[in-house]
C-alpha cells in the first residue's frame, strides 16, 4: 500500500492532487464531484468583492497541445461564495478547499480575505497573476516584486498578523510565469509573509489567428495558455520557486497524467494542482491519475509520497 497522504501548510490531503481554480469550480456541487472523482482537494474560481463580467465569447479554444482562455475572471462576487458556495460545500465536506481572490485594487485584497475567511477555507490562494485581463487591470501585481509583496502583507494583516494570523488560515499567493526572475518575487512575497505558492497562472498572453477570416479566435484576441505544451516551462517555475523560497508549492501547469505529478513532485510541488486536464480525460480524469501515481510508486517502491518531493538530481 503506498500512502498518498499530503500535509500542506499543516492542512491534511488524502492525495496530491487538486482542482486548480477556474475549471469546475463554480459551485459546491460541481467542488463536491470532483472530489468524489479521486482529487485530493479542490480550488474554487477567483472570488471579487462584486460581480465581475468577463470577456465575451469565444473565451476558449484547444488543440491536442494547449488550450488558450480569455474568461476574464467572471464571478457572481464574494456574497454568493459567503451565503451559497461555502456553507453548502461546508455541509458534509469531502476534502480540504482552497479559496481563491482576486481584486483589481490591493487593499481590495484585504477585504475579500477578511470576508471568506469567515467561510473557514482551508487555505487563501491569493490570484495576483492573471494574464487575459491586463486590457482591464494592466500588468498582474506577480509581475512586479514590491507589488507581489504589497498583496502578501495587506492579505496577511487582514487575517490577523505575520505569523500564522489569528485566523490561522495559510495564505499561498498565485505566481505569474510570464516574468524574468520567478524565483525573486517570491522570495519577496515570503518576507511579506506567504506561506507558500500556487506556480504557475497561464503563460501569455498568447494569440490564435483562425487564417481563414485572418481575425482571432477569442473575442478578447488574446487570452492565458495552459496544458500540455506549457508543462515544462511550468515544472522549470515550480523549481525556481523551490529552489528561492523552500515553502510549499500546490505545482501547476499542464500536468495529465500521474508521471506529471511525480515530475512536478519531484522539482518541489507538495500538492499538483490540475486544470486543463478537465477538458482532455474528464472530470474521472483524477481517479485515473491517482491510480497512475500509485502504479508508479509501486514499480518504484516508493511507499509514502512525501519521500519524492524536491528529489530531483539537478
Ligand atoms: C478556463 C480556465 C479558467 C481559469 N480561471 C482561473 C481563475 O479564475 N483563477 C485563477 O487563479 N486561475 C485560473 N486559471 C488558471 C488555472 O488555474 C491554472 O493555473 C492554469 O490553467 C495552468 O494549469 P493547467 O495547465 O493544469 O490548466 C484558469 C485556467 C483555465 C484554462
Amino acid at each position: 500500500m503506498v500512502n498518498l497522504n499530503i500535509k500542506f501548510c499543516g492542512v491534511e490531503f488524502a492525495n496530491p492532487t487538486v482542482l486548480a481554480s477556474g475549471i469546475l469550480g463554480v459551485t459546491a456541487s460541481s467542488l463536491k464531484n470532483v472530489i468524489r472523482n479521486g482529487a485530493g482537494g479542490v480550488t474554487t474560481k477567483s472570488i471579487w468583492l462584486e460581480e465581475h463580467k468577463g470577456h465575451r465569447n469565444p473565451t476558449m479554444f484547444g488543440t491536442e497541445n494547449y488550450f488558450i482562455n480569455a474568461v476574464g475572471l467572471s464571478d457572481a462576487g464574494i456574497e454568493k461564495a459567503v451565503t451559497e458556495t461555502f456553507p453548502e460545500y461546508n455541509d458534509g465536506k469531502p476534502a480540504p478547499i482552497i479559496a481563491n481572490i482576486v481584486a483589481a485594487k490591493i487593499e481590495d485584497f484585504g477585504l475579500l480575505a477578511e470576508q471568506i475567511s469567515q467561510c473557514n477555507p482551508d487555505i487563501i490562494e491569493v490570484n495576483i497573476s492573471c494574464p487575459n485581463v491586463e486590457d482591464e487591470l494592466g500588468k498582474p501585481f506577480a509581475c512586479v516584486s514590491g507589488d507581489a509583496a504589497k498583496v502578501t502583507s495587506v492579505v496577511k494583516k487582514a487575517l490577523g498578523g505575520l505569523t500564522g494570523g489569528e485566523k490561522n488560515i495559510p495564505i499561498i499567493i498565485k505566481l505569474s510565469p510570464n516574468v524574468a526572475n520567478i524565483g525573486e518575487i517570491a522570495k519577496a512575497c515570503v518576507e511579506a509573509g506567504a506561506d507558500g505558492f500556487c506556480a504557475v497562472n497561464t503563460f501569455g498572453p498568447g494569440l490564435v489567428v483562425d487564417i481563414n477570416t485572418r481575425l482571432p479566435i477569442l473575442a478578447n484576441k488574446v487570452g492565458g495558455i495552459s496544458g500540455p505544451g506549457i508543462k515544462p516551462l511550468a515544472v522549470k517555475c515550480v523549481y525556481d520557486v523551490f529552489k528561492a523560497t523552500g515553502k510549499p508549492i500546490v505545482g501547476t501547469g499542464g500536468v495529465m497524467t500521474g508521471e506529471d505529478v511525480i515530475e512536478m513532485m519531484m522539482v518541489g510541488a507538495r500538492l499538483v494542482g490540475i486544470g486543463t486536464m478537465v477538458y482532455y480525460r474528464g472530470a474521472e480524469g483524477f481517479r485515473k491519475i491517482v491510480s497512475e501515481i500509485n502504479e508508479w510508486c509501486e514499480k518504484n517502491g516508493v511507499k509514502n509520497l512525501e519521500e519524492i518531493i524536491g528529489t530531483v538530481k539537478l
